[in-house]
């Protein structure tokens, strides 16, 4: 496993534009959005869009299925060059789990064993999972025994059930306790949301990593902030000046990788995320969803 701090995959967040801000400012490392196995299959272009790396850039792809045969032949179709592959084990969302995908695997540890086996047959990188504690009940040690057994190279936790989707506390000794169960490396998830809750889920859990997700929207600065923690220094509060210049950055990149026409859109979240807690951010946010070019988006901006 990488350095302690890692970007979790998050849907309509974790593209190759995010990811680098991410990885520049302390991110050990960092993985695609979830990606249906099922349409990489049929070659959906949208698919693709989310399959898009810089050149030479290092990072996990997360797929989701809930069939060997199509993982397998998912993983043979994905181009070269992504370091980890993740099985999606842990989305609460209805439309996923209706189809027996994502956190329905939870109760179904024979079958989240069976994907993990046929995609570690096929790949030719670690293959891992990002897991919940279980469908409705903690049955986490169970079910991570197993993918460990068919040959799962680490997990991720994330400590809280399906059915509690986001809400309540993550149970971060529930954590602990899969990680004191298996050998294999096991990344903590679930409420570091800033660098002092990063640090104490990694020391609670004596985990290998923490995987960050929430707290790190339009707050990349995350894991700096729990670097300097880890290795014992202080953190350094990123100015509103830098946070300003950091959206701005953003969006010019989004624009290039993206193109004008489409960046704004896709932009408009994380601007409202850069600028939270700014004088006026709920009017902005409003000004940010209105906007439909590069040029209206930089004209608020520069209004802060
Ligand atoms: C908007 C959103 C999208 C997400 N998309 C994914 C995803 O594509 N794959 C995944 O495994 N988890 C996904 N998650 C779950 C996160 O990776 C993470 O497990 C969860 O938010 C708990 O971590 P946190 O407390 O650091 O946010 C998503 C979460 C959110 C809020």
């Amino acid at each position: 496993m990488h350095a302690p701090y890692i970007l979790a995959p998050i849907a309509g967040v974790t593209d190759a534009v995010f990811r680098r801000i991410c990885v520049e400012r302390g991110a050990g490392f960092a993985y695609t959005e979830m990606v249906s196995a099922k349409a990489l299959t049929y070659e959906d272009a949208r698919t693709q869009e989310l399959l898009r790396r810089y050149p030479g850039e290092t990072c996990g792809v997360q797929l989701f299925g809930s069939e060997p045969d199509i993982i397998a032949r998912a993983i043979g179709l994905l181009p070269e060059g992504f370091a980890a592959i993740d099985l999606n084990m842990g989305c609460p969302a209805r439309k996923i789990t209706s189809n027996g995908e994502g956190g329905a695997l939870m109760k179904n540890p024979k079958l989240a064993a069976e994907l993990i086996r046929a995609a570690a047959s096929e790949a030719s990188v670690p293959v891992t999972a990002k897991m919940r504690l279980g469908w409705d009940k903690n049955e986490a040690i169970d079910f991570a025994l197993a993918l460990e057994e068919a040959g799962a190279a680490a997990l991720t936790v994330h400590g809280r059930t399906v059915s509690q989707q986001y809400g309540g506390k993550a149970d971060w000794e529930a954590i602990a306790e899969v990680k004191r169960a298996v050998r294999i490396p096991v990344a903590a998830n679930g409420d570091a949301l800033s660098p002092e809750k990063a640090n104490a889920l990694l020391l609670h859990t004596g985990c290998d990593a923490v995987m960050i997700a929430r707290g790190a929207l339009g707050n990349p600065w995350i894991f700096e902030g729990a670097n300097a923690l880890y290795s014992g220094g202080a953190i350094r509060e990123a100015s509103q000046q830098e946070r300003l210049e950091t959206a701005k950055a953003h969006l010019v990149a989004a624009c290039e990788y993206y193109g004008e026409n489409r960046a704004p859109l896709i932009m408009r979240k994380h601007l409202a995320w850069y600028t939270k807690g700014m004088k006026n951010s709920a009017a902005m946010r409003v000004e940010f969803n209105a906007c439909g070019t590069k040029g209206e988006m930089m004209r608020v901006l520069a209004s802060v």
